[in-house]
This record gives structure tokens, C-alpha cells and sequence, in this order.
């Protein structure tokens, strides 16, 4: 499987309870976290089996452009290569991104790929533990089924509760809130740092860059998050 690196943590433990071998597609902040193709098709090897993306990215906040997206989805149609997107944050994005659902970008893509949500971001209700998947292969939504129906025996009440409120179109004005809420904090942050060019955009959290200090972040073990969070760098600092 070929999955990101960096990547939001629990995927990577995912990766490791279905046994498959990781091999990562590093996105560097030199690169300006870019998701570059060239590299992704020296990884496949005819033993790949899976692309696993995050898009909004977590945990870079790097939200891929069409064209990004674009090229991931000819590499994934030319290689025959199924490919797993973590949408999550799809609507947590700033400064006139926009975010595209790869598998709206053609019918061989869109056969080709797995697409995950939930509804604890957006609406900023987490705890209530209630994500969906969708796609239109019919055999891999089988074989999720198959797989996930010993351990999971249905959503909680309450969280289809939640889930029925927040979809609903009537709920836009809460999102808007929340987006004006997450817009506020997010610029006292940067302005207390005062070096908002360093600030990766997107999600809820901001990553900084601290080389200019003479420190220097460590990375805790490959495969997770190059870059502090800004809890850490507080206390770095
Ligand atoms: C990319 C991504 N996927 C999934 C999750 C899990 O979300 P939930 O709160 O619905 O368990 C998170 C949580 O931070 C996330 O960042």
C-alpha cells in the first residue's frame, strides 16, 4: 500500500492490522507539501495494491489542487491501482481553495475509488463516532461490508441522530459559524506567531515553522507528523 508521508497517525496503524507493507509517498515542506506524481509512480510496484490519500491533508492541511488530483487519477486509471481518500476536512478550507472529490473526476476514477466522511469536523461534534463511505464499485463496497460488519454492529442512536441534523441543508447557517469561529482563532494564532507566510493553511490547527529560532522539530518515528503542532511548539519555546 502506498500512503502518504506525513499522514493523519491511525491510518498508518490501519495499515499495519491488514498486514500490508507501507510504502510512503513523502510530501515535504520544501516542496510546499506537494503531492508529486513522478515520485507516486516510482513507488508502484506490480504488488501495489492501494493508493491511501488524505485530501484536505491532515496532518499538512495541504489542500490538493484539480490538477494535483487530475494526474493522481491517471496514474491510479493507467496503473489499474484502487485508491482510499480521507475527505474529512472537505469543507474546513480557507482563502478561496476549493476542495474536488477525486472521484468526480471521471467514471474510470470514480470506479476505482473508495471515498470516506464524517461528521465530527465540519460540525465540530466529535465523540459521537460517525463517519460514512461511499463508491460505486460495488465489489469494494462488498468486501468493506464483509469486513467491517463483525465489529461493527450499526451507528449509535445518537449519532445517527446527529448525523440526520447535520446533513440536512438547514444546518448551513451552524457550518458558517463554525467557519467564522474556526476563521477567528485561526487568525490570532497567526498573528501571534507573526509569521503567517509560515503557517500551513487549512484545518483547524496551524503548524509553524521554527528553524528561524535555532530549534529544530525532531521527528518521533517515520511515517507521523514533520511538523509541530502548535500545542508542542508552545512548549518547545
Ligand atoms: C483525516 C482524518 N480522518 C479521520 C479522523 C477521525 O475522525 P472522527 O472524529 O470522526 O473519529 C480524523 C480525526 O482527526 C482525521 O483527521
Amino acid at each position: 500500500m502506498i500512503i502518504t508521508d506525513p499522514m493523519f497517525g491511525p491510518f498508518y496503524q490501519q495499515v499495519d492490522a491488514a498486514d500490508l507493507k507501507r510504502a510512503y509517498w513523502k510530501i515535504d515542506t520544501d516542496d510546499g507539501y506537494k503531492f508529486n506524481e513522478e515520485e507516486l509512480k516510482k513507488l508502484i510496484s506490480p504488488r501495489t495494491k492501494l493508493l491511501y490519500l488524505c485530501n484536505p491533508h491532515n496532518p499538512t492541511g495541504r489542500v490538493m489542487t484539480r490538477e494535483e488530483l487530475k494526474a493522481i487519477a491517471d496514474v491510479a486509471v493507467d496503473r489499474k491501482l484502487r485508491v482510499m481518500v480521507d475527505e474529512l476536512w472537505e469543507d474546513i478550507i480557507y482563502d478561496g481553495r476549493k476542495h474536488v472529490t477525486l472521484a468526480s473526476l471521471n467514471p474510470e476514477i470514480e470506479e476505482l475509488t473508495t471515498t470516506s466522511w464524517g461528521i465530527s469536523k465540519m460540525w465540530g461534534i466529535p465523540g459521537v463516532q460517525l463517519g460514512y463511505t461511499a463508491t460505486t464499485n460495488k465489489k469494494a463496497m462488498g468486501e468493506i461490508v464483509r469486513v467491517a460488519n463483525p465489529f461493527y454492529h450499526g451507528a449509535s442512536t445518537l449519532g445517527q441522530a446527529a448525523a440526520r441534523a447535520v446533513l440536512d441543508p438547514r444546518s448551513e447557517y451552524w457550518v458558517r459559524g463554525i467557519m467564522k469561529q474556526l476563521h477567528k482563532t485561526r487568525g490570532i494564532a497567526e498573528k501571534r506567531f507573526r509569521e503567517p507566510t509560515s503557517c500551513s493553511r487549512g484545518l483547524t490547527s496551524i503548524r509553524v515553522t521554527i528553524t528561524s529560532t535555532g530549534l529544530c522539530w525532531r521527528r518521533p518515528r517515520l511515517g507521523y507528523n514533520r511538523a509541530l503542532t502548535l500545542g508542542q511548539v508552545v512548549q518547545c519555546i
